[in-house]
C-alpha cells in the first residue's frame, strides 16, 4: 500500500514538473526587448486624417516617406490609427474594413516592408475604441494573433471604453499576447499619463503617452467640454518631473507631431526642436503627399534629429528661464550637449550667455558641462553654420516663438 501510494504521489510530481517546464501557463507580461533603443520615428495618420484612412492613402504615405527623403532621415513607421476596422468574424477575429483596405492588411504590410518601412497599428484596451470601432477587451490574443499574421511591427494600444480596468493590468495583458502571437511588436501605451504609465510602463511597453491629446496650435488649450486637447507649449509644460523615467527602449511619449499642419513655420521649428530636447518619438502628423519645402526641411533636419536620437538617450531639461526665454539642455554622446534656447513670446526676445560662468550640472545623468576646463566648437542647428567657441560670449535674438539650437562639440 505504501509503495502504491509513493509511487502515486511521484507520478503527481512528475506530471507537475513537465507541466511547469513546458510553462503552458506562464504569462509573459513584458515588452520585446532590444526595440526602439532610440526614440521611435515614423508617421501616423489621427493628427491630419482621423478617421479617413484606407490603404491608397498609406500606401502613397509610404511612398512619400521614401521619396521626400525623411527615410533616409531616419522615419521608420507607417502607423495606422483608429478607424481601419472592420468586424470580428464568427471565430472573434478582426478584419480591416473592405471597403477602406480591400485588399488586406497582409499586402498592405508586405507594401510597405518592401520599401524597407514597417508598419503600424491601433488598437484600444476597452471594449471599443475611441473612434468607437472595435476593441481588444477579451479578444487581446486572438487580435494579437492577427497583427503577427498581418506582419504588423508597431500597437499603438488606447485607453478609451476601459471602464473597471486598470491601466497596468490592461497593457500587461496586450504585451503578454504579443509575446505569444511572437512577432517583435514596439508597443505604444496611450492612457495619457492618467495611471502614471512611466512607474509602470518601463517594461511592459516602449512609449507612452504623458498628455492627452496634441492640438495643433503652439499656444493654447482647446475645450471639447468633457476633455481638453493642448498645444505644444501646454504640453511641454506637462513633461516636468518625467525625465529620470525614459531612456533607451523606454521613452516617454508628448504625442505626435503637428509640424507641417498649419502652424507657422517658426513655431513648427521651435516644436520640433523642442520634440528632440525631449529625446521624443518623432511620428509626423501631416499629410507627407502635401509637405512645402519649409516642413520638409524641418522634418529632415539631421543635425536636429540627431539630438532627438542620441545613442545615450538622455532626456533634456529645462535649466532656466529669463523674461520669456527658457534654456533647455541635454547631455549627448562623446561629452557633447544640445542646447535649446525657446522664445515663448510673441515677441522677439535677446539672450546673453557667458558659457565660462555658466557651469551646467545635471545631477540625474551625472555629467557636466564646464566650459571653463572644455572647450565646445558651437553649431547652429538650423542655420548649420559654425559659430565659434563657448570661449567666446553668446549674444543673440531670437524672433518670437522660435529657438536657437546649439550643439556643443567637446574638443
Ligand atoms: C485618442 C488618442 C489619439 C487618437 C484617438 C483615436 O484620443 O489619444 O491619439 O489615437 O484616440 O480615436
Amino acid at each position: 500500500m505504501r509503495a502504491i501510494l509513493l509511487s502515486l504521489t511521484a507520478a503527481i510530481a512528475m506530471s507537475f514538473t513537465c507541466y511547469a517546464q513546458g510553462n503552458n501557463y506562464v504569462q509573459n507580461y513584458t515588452k520585446f526587448e532590444d526595440l526602439a533603443l532610440t526614440p521611435p520615428m515614423g508617421w501616423n495618420s489621427w493628427n491630419k486624417f482621423a478617421c479617413n484612412v484606407d490603404e491608397k492613402m498609406i500606401r502613397e504615405i509610404a511612398d512619400v516617406m521614401v521619396s521626400s527623403g525623411m527615410k533616409e532621415a531616419g522615419y521608420t513607421y507607417v502607423n495606422i490609427d483608429d478607424c481601419w476596422h472592420g468586424d470580428r468574424d464568427s471565430l472573434g477575429f478582426i478584419h480591416p474594413d473592405p471597403q477602406r483596405f480591400p485588399s488586406g492588411m497582409k499586402a498592405l504590410a508586405d507594401y510597405v516592408h518592401a520599401k524597407g518601412l514597417k508598419l503600424g497599428i491601433y488598437s484600444d484596451a476597452g471594449s471599443q475604441t475611441c473612434g468607437g470601432r472595435p476593441g481588444s477587451r477579451g479578444y487581446e490574443f486572438q487580435d494579437a494573433l492577427m497583427y503577427a499574421r498581418w506582419g504588423i511591427d508597431y500597437l499603438k494600444y488606447d485607453w478609451c471604453n476601459t471602464e473597471g480596468l486598470k491601466a497596468e493590468g490592461g497593457y500587461k495583458t496586450i504585451a503578454a499576447a504579443l509575446r505569444k502571437a511572437g512577432r517583435p511588436v514596439v508597443l505604444s501605451i496611450c492612457e495619457w499619463g492618467n495611471d502614471k504609465p512611466w512607474d509602470w510602463g518601463r517594461t511592459v511597453g516602449h512609449l507612452w503617452r504623458t498628455t492627452g491629446d496634441i492640438y495643433n496650435c503652439f499656444d493654447c488649450v482647446e475645450d471639447h467640454g468633457t476633455w481638453k486637447s493642448w498645444g505644444v507649449m501646454q504640453i511641454l509644460d506637462k513633461q516636468e518631473g518625467l525625465r529620470e523615467f525614459a531612456g533607451p527602449g523606454h521613452w516617454n511619449d508628448p504625442d505626435m507631431l503637428e509640424v507641417g499642419n498649419g502652424m507657422v513655420v517658426n513655431q513648427d521649428r521651435a516644436h520640433f526642436s523642442m520634440w528632440a530636447m525631449l529625446a521624443a518619438p518623432l511620428i509626423a502628423g501631416n499629410d507627407l503627399r502635401a509637405m512645402n519645402k519649409q516642413t520638409v526641411d524641418i522634418l529632415t533636419n539631421k543635425d536636429v534629429i540627431a539630438i532627438d536620437q542620441d545613442a545615450l538617450g538622455i532626456q533634456g531639461f529645462k535649466h532656466s528661464l529669463k523674461d520669456s526665454v527658457e534654456t533647455w539642455y541635454k547631455p549627448l554622446k562623446n561629452g557633447d550637449w544640445a542646447v535649446c534656447f525657446l522664445n515663448r513670446s510673441k515677441s522677439s526676445g535677446s539672450i546673453e550667455l557667458s558659457w565660462q560662468e555658466n557651469k551646467v550640472v545635471d545631477s540625474f545623468a551625472k555629467r557636466e558641462l564646464d566650459a571653463v576646463s572644455t572647450t565646445y566648437k558651437i553649431r547652429n542647428l538650423w542655420t548649420k553654420k559654425d559659430q565659434g567657441t563657448t570661449k567666446k560670449l553668446l549674444k543673440a535674438n531670437i524672433p518670437g516663438q522660435d529657438v536657437l539650437m546649439l550643439r556643443l562639440i567637446k574638443q
